[in-house]
């Protein structure tokens, strides 16, 4: 059995990475012919087709959807005809719900919800997964298979995937922002691009190794770091006026899950 990946762009890429590092089977039904060559050049192994035609459905097991939520419609016509109670469809598209790809599909085929972010490349992401309805033998495997790229967190309502993609889907970007407004104010007080990379790692480090610790508590930590009277309780002062900072976070964080939905009602 194969696992058909459709549409293999940022993320169905990191996606194919993934299960050929870890010997998985896996194909490709990918529409951009400069996407193909390039998936051809670099893994010269992996079947891919460019007409849902070519596929032999009764090797596929998982129908992983992978494209832009505004393609996701047409895909699935593409596909329908072709899938049966067999399949185990999961489908990475934002918004998307599960009983949409449901209405579109026809067929008996399982139908998953699954929100990663691009950390599955390093087996960092924490994954998102929502079904209506599912057998637990498939649900463990699916636990299984994907828990390897990461933490799989089942969710009981799907209306949760849609704060999930925006709280840990973004959450990267978010955190990549962050970091490059502090490298901004690191070059603009004087020091080189290199001096800032490093310091900024190192400061990553620190943080991470800080919160492995036994019964971690942020509060605990930032009371380490801001001693009365001190600097770094200036800065926090800033910071944390009228809870400033973080109504910004929750307003950016609910605004992306306002998208979301958004996309969900366009989709129905
Ligand atoms: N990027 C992330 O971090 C992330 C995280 C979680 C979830 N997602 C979700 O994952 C989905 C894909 O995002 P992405 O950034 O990877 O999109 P993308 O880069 O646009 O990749 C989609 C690929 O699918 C191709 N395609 C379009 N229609 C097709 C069809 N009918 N059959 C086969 N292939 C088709 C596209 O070709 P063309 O370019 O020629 O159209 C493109 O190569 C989105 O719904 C997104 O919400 C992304």
């Amino acid at each position: 059995m194969t696992s058909l990946l459709i549409g293999c762009g940022n993320l169905g890429k990191i996606i194919l990475e993934g299960f050929i590092k870890k010997k998985r089977k896996i194909s490709v039904l990918e529409k951009n012919i400069k996407v193909r060559k390039n998936i051809k050049k670099k893994f010269s192994n992996v079947e891919c087709f460019s007409d849902q035609s070519q596929v032999n459905w009764n090797k596929v097991n998982y129908i992983m959807i992978c494209v832009k939520p505004k393609d996701s419609k047409k895909v699935v016509s593409e596909i329908k005809n072709y899938c049966n109670k067999n399949h185990v469809i999961l489908s990475f598209v934002a918004g998307l719900q599960t009983k949409t790809i449901s209405k579109w599909i026809t067929s008996k085929s399982s139908v998953l919800r699954i929100m990663p972010n691009i950390f599955i490349s390093s087996n960092n992401s924490s994954t998102a997964v929502y079904a209506d309805k599912l057998n637990r033998k498939i649900k463990n495997k699916i636990s299984k298979d994907f828990g390897e790229f990461g933490d799989i967190i089942w969710v009981e309502k799907e209306e949760k995937i849609d704060f999930f993609t925006a709280m840990f889907g973004g959450g990267p970007a978010y955190l990549f922002y962050i970091l490059s407004c502090l490298n901004k104010i690191i070059k603009k007080n004087g020091f080189p691009e290199s001096e800032s990379l490093s310091a900024i790692k190192l400061l990553l480090k620190g943080v991470l190794e800080d919160i492995n610790k036994k019964n971690y508590k942020f509060s605990d930590s930032i009371q380490t770091v801001a001693s009365k009277g001190g600097t770094t309780e200036e800065g926090l002062k800033v910071l944390s006026q009228r809870d400033n900072l973080f109504k910004l976070f929750e307003k950016a964080i609910m605004s992306a899950e306002k998208k979301s939905k958004i996309i969900s009602k366009k989709l129905e």
